[in-house]
């Protein structure tokens, strides 16, 4: 990465095709999550070395409750295993790891794992890698509107004079910078409920690649990518 000044901020990933990734190879779907994990850890790794701030992973959407019973089982005892597991990558890294989405649908073991590694990361300072987890933007939005309704009460005076601030604020990102980059893995082409506000301007890569073979080589190719798109939030040059 020769061009530091267009390394983005914050880069997003929506992890796709590790159902396909083990069908292909005569598995069951989560032969590929677990794989899948290997792809996130090369991921938090290149990220670091690209000096990329915050990373951000859609791990499990608020759609995706609805999936079999033993593949949602198998999924969160597979996040709960690499939250034990990935301490020490996390440290030597320098990597302060962060948990957003609705998370009073998990399970308290899981919310307990979360809220360790969360503490015994936080002064971490090199990357931000945030999981997205029973999250959708839809709900984010809601639960932001619910807020700011709350807080206003009937006040006239004080509806009017929201902006688009009061919104950013009360979202589970507040505080965190827009994705410079979101990147879709596996061949699809959308949104899937994800990042709705924060996305405005997010620059997209939609990679054929499946999430399992996603690694280092595939992350800073999107980087090269990106460095070459000409951003001009709506304006002109
Ligand atoms: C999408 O593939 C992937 C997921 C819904 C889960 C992603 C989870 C992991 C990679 C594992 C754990 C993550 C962390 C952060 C430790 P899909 O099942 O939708 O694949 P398909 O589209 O081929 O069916």
């Amino acid at each position: 990465m020769e061009d530091k000044v267009r390394i983005p901020k914050h880069v997003s990933i929506i992890m796709d095709g590790n159902g396909r990734w083990a069908e292909e190879r005569g598995h069951e779907r989560v032969y590929g999550h677990t794989h899948g994990v290997e792809s996130v850890r090369a991921c938090t790794e290149a990220a670091v070395e690209a000096g990329v701030s915050y990373l951000s992973l859609f791990a499990f959407s608020e759609e995706n409750w609805g999936r079999p019973e033993d593949e949602v089982s198998t999924l969160m005892k597979l996040m709960f295993k690499s939250m034990v597991d990935e301490l020490d990558t996390l440290m030597n890294n320098q990597v302060r790891f962060v948990v957003l989405g609705n998370r009073a649908r998990l399970s308290d073991e899981l919310n307990r794992a979360i809220d360790s590694l969360m503490d015994r990361t936080e002064a971490n300072d090199r990357l931000t890698l945030i999981i997205f987890l029973s999250y959708s933007g839809k709900w984010d939005i809601l639960q932001a509107a619910k807020a700011i309704a709350l807080e206003c009460g009937g006040d006239r005076e004080r509806i009017e004079a929201l902006d688009s601030a009061d919104i950013a604020s009360r979202l589970v990102t507040a505080g965190i910078p827009d994705p410079d980059l979101i990147i879709r893995t596996s061949g699809e082409q959308r949104i899937s409920n994800y990042l709705l506000w924060q996305c405005a301007y997010s620059e997209f890569i939609f990679s054929p690649v499946l999430w399992p073979d996603f690694r280092k080589k595939e992350f800073f190719s999107a980087l090269e990518e990106f460095a070459k798109r000409d951003r001009r939030y709506g304006k002109v040059k």
